[in-house]
C-alpha cells in the first residue's frame, strides 16, 4: 500500500482510472490537496476548499466480489468513514449517520460522499476506485452545497488531515477486511443501525408523488426499503426517490 500525495488534480478518481492494474496494488491512495473538476454522484461535482478537505481515491480489487454483491463496498467503505467520524463527532455514535446509499451526515447535514466505479469482467468485481470526499476544516459553503456541515463546524476545532486520512484510511481497510472474511451479517447490521431516519416516518418525493414514509431496512441488492401507511412496502432503487426535508 502506498499514498500518493498530488498537490493539484481535475479528480483522484479519473486520476486512477488512468492507471493501469499492473501498476498499482490494491489499497494504494491517490490524495489531492485540491481537485479542479471533482465528481459526485448522480453526474454532479464535488466541490471541495483547497487545502482544508479530504479528497482522495483508494485503488481496491476485491475479486472475491459477485457483481450481484457490489453494493456490499457501499456498505463496508460508508460504515469505514462513518468509524472514524463515530471517534471525532461529538456523541458520534447518535449523530453520525450513514444516508442510503453511502452519503455520510451528521444530523440532516452532509458531511461526506463516497463515489466508487467499479470494474467487472466475468460477473466478478476486479477494481474498485473508491473515491472519498470528507469536509474537514472548511467552514463556509457555497448555497449550492445545500446542506453541507464539516467536521471543523461540528467539533469547533480545526483537525489534522494527514492525521486524519490515515485514520480513515486504517477505519476503511478494517470494514473491508470484514467483507473479505465474509463477515457479511456485522456489516448489514451495523449498516442498518447506522442508517439516517432508519424507523421514523419522514417526508420522500417517490416517483412524482410527496410521500409519508418509514425506512425500514436495505434489500441484498442495495435497493431502499421503505414503509407506507396502508402496510405496503416500497422497493427503491436510487432514481425513484428523493429525501425531502423534514418541517423543522
Ligand atoms: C457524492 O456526490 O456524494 C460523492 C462525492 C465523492 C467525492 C470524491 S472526492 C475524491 C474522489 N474524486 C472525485 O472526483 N470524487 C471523489
Amino acid at each position: 500500500m502506498k499514498i500518493h500525495f498530488f498537490d493539484t488534480l481535475p479528480s483522484t478518481n479519473r486520476y486512477c482510472e488512468l492507471l493501469s492494474p499492473d501498476e498499482t496494488e490494491e489499497f494504494d491512495v491517490i490524495v489531492a490537496r485540491e481537485q479542479t473538476d471533482g465528481i459526485g454522484q448522480r453526474g454532479n461535482r464535488w466541490v471541495s476548499e483547497a487545502g482544508n478537505n479530504l479528497t482522495f481515491s483508494i485503488i481496491l480489487k476485491p475479486v472475491f466480489l459477485s457483481m450481484a454483491d457490489q453494493y456490499l463496498l457501499t456498505k463496508a467503505v460508508a460504515l469505514g468513514v462513518r468509524d472514524w467520524l463515530v471517534t471525532i463527532i461529538p456523541d458520534g455514535v447518535r449523530q453520525v449517520h450513514i444516508k442510503w446509499p453511502n452519503d455520510i451526515y451528521v444530523g440532516d447535514k452532509k458531511i461526506g460522499g463516497i463515489l466508487t466505479q467499479n470494474s467487472i469482467q466475468h460477473g466478478h468485481l476486479t477494481r474498485s476506485i473508491v473515491g472519498i470526499g470528507i469536509n474537514v476544516n472548511q467552514t463556509v459553503f457555497p448555497s449550492a452545497a445545500g446542506n453541507a456541515t464539516s467536521v471543523r463546524l461540528t467539533t469547533g476545532k480545526a483537525t489534522d488531515l494527514q492525521q486524519s486520512l490515515e485514520a480513515v484510511i486504517d477505519t476503511v481497510e478494517r470494514r473491508y477486511r470484514q467483507l473479505a472474511d465474509k463477515q457479511r451479517d456485522t456489516l448489514d447490521a451495523d449498516y442498518l443501525s447506522s442508517l439516517y431516519r432508519l424507523g421514523h416516518p419522514a417526508p420522500y418525493r417517490y416517483h412524482d408523488s410527496v410521500i409519508t414514509a418509514t425506512i425500514c431496512g436495505v434489500n441484498r441488492y442495495g435497493h431502499l426499503l421503505l414503509r407506507v401507511d396502508d402496510g405496503q412496502t416500497l422497493t427503491c432503487q436510487l432514481k425513484e426517490i428523493q429525501f425531502l426535508p423534514e418541517a423543522q
